[in-house]
């Protein structure tokens, strides 16, 4: 037991878990939904998401973690249902094709930062030459994977926890010095009215189903992390308090990245409101326009500004691809006992090895850039793309359903009872409490057994809903 591990403090397990969930999803991703799908209408519908049905599937993936001391395809056997590993095994499956293609990602940002610090905004008009440049992306690809295995390789207290606690803070700092600024820029109260102001008109049955689906990617919910972070705490950690928080610092830096983003999108299109809906739906915002953003406000300030913003985007993306990677060596350390650090540097290479045709489908390689045309899209997506759809979307969808059944009605609601409860509970803790009780066994696994019935009909077998 010894050689597992585990957190040292309750606020480290939190801010790792934090971490694991605030990533690229969060800075990159969401601020664009927001601008496609109706401004704080969107927000609203994400909030009562993450709330009402991820935050229960969070508190039972803890639950899991905390009672068996084990990862994901493991726990499922200590609680005595070797069959329903298959969900572990499902989340290992997810987590390696995730971490395949976002490490990618990641790798454009963490490039960015260098070009920044060298002035370098004219990057921005060859964004796809930049994409397509598969030595310099694949170096920093490997740059990024080495430095995540590093910090897994330490171990849960030493390496994980440890780096959370140095980024997250960092993090925060980050994001609010950037809204400061962001918000003395010209036109920032248009940006920000344009985020805050609901359109409700702009909501339709697709902008709830991408409000959910971002919001479950966004917590890094079915695939087992919490399950395999939830293994390293005591009976002392409180269920559902630390999944209230975990869920809150999620949405609440979320939330914060909107308010960075709307002023600069407002300043760059001179608080033009058509304009600002073109680019606010476009995730080539963060690389192709924001660079531009960072040149005007001259060399020296746009220098500092620039490289703090990639540096901010990289920080957040390393602490999903730490909890990434830990999900595959916590499984080869409890089932196949293999110590951690080969398991560790065993893993990255793996996962960077079946990365390469996700680096190639950025404009290097014709096969893997239009890599397969799926019906309801109107060109061929990319290797990466089409990885994202299994691993982050549809595997994600059916990971959550399948932990919803089992903690409710496998496992039983009795035993799960029993985990989350605790002494000395607060009236709020009670009242989440009984919540979780409820959806586990209702409204999540319905919620989520719909929306992956939709996943698999729009996408894979196009039947169109509109
Ligand atoms: N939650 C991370 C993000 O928002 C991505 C992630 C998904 C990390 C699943 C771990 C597991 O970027």
């Amino acid at each position: 037991m010894a050689a597992r591990g585990g957190f040292n403090s309750r606020i480290g397990f939190i801010l790792a878990a934090a971490g694991s969930a605030v990533g690229l999803g969060n800075i990159w991703k969401f601020p664009f939904e927001v601008g496609a799908g109706g401004g704080a209408a969107f927000l609203v519908i994400y909030l009562f998401f993450a709330f009402t049905l991820c935050f229960p599937v969070m508190a039972a993936e803890i639950a899991i973690g905390r009672r068996t001391q084990s990862s994901p395809v493991s726990a499922f056997k200590k609680l005595g249902f070797p069959r329903w590993s298959g969900i572990g095994y499902l989340g290992l499956i997810s987590g390696l094709l995730i971490l395949s293609f976002y490490n990618i990602v990641a790798a454009w940002a963490f490039g960015y930062f260098f070009e920044m610090l060298r002035g370098h905004f004219e990057i921005a008009k060859h964004f796809s030459d930049y994409t397509a440049d598969w030595l310099k992306i694949g170096s920093y690809a490997l740059i990024f994977m080495l430095g995540t295995a590093f910090i897994v390789s330490r171990g849960v207290a030493h390496g994980i926890e440890r780096a959370a606690k140095m980024m997250m803070p960092l993090l925060l700092l980050l994001v609010l010095g950037l809204i400061i600024y962001s918000l003395t820029l010209p036109n920032a109260n248009v940006g920000i009215k344009y985020y805050l102001l609901p359109d409700f008109s702009k909501v339709t049955g697709a902008v709830v189903y991408g409000a959910l689906g971002q919001a479950f990617f966004s917590l890094s919910l079915g695939m087992g992390a919490l399950i395999t972070f939830g293994s390293y705490v005591t009976k002392q950690t409180n269920v559902i308090s630390s999944a209230a928080i975990i869920t809150l610092t999620d949405v609440s830096i979320a939330f914060l990245a909107g308010l960075m983003m709307f002023p600069l999108v407002a300043y760059v299109t001179n608080g033009d409101l058509g304009a600002m809906a073109d680019i606010s739906g476009e995730e080539a915002f963060i690389f192709e326009t924001l660079p531009t953003v960072f040149e005007s406000l001259g060399p020296n300030l746009g220098l500092v500004i620039g490289s703090i913003f990639f540096l901010l985007l990289s920080f957040a993306a390393l602490t999903s691809t730490i909890s990434l990677l830990e999900v595959p060596t916590a499984f080869l350390v409890d089932e196949k006992k293999i110590p951690r650090g080969k398991a560790t540097w065993g893993v990255a290479l793996f996962i960077f090895v079946i990365g390469i045709p996700s680096l190639l489908g950025a404009g290097a390689s014709q096969f893997f850039t239009q890599f397969i045309q799926m019906p309801e899209m109107e060109s061929p997506i990319s290797f990466m793309k089409f990885v994202g759809l299994i691993g982050g979307s549809t595997f994600l969808s059916i990971g959550g359903f399948l932990i919803s059944i089992f903690t409710a009605y496998v496992w039983k609601k009795s035993n799960f009872r029993q985990e989350i409860e605790a002494e000395n509970e607060s009236a709020l803790i009670r009242f989440l409490r009984g919540y979780v009780d409820f959806a586990i066994g209702i409204i999540c696994p319905i919620v989520l057994g719909v929306i992956t019935v939709v996943t698999i009909l729009t996408n894979y077998l196009g039947v169109s809903f509109s």
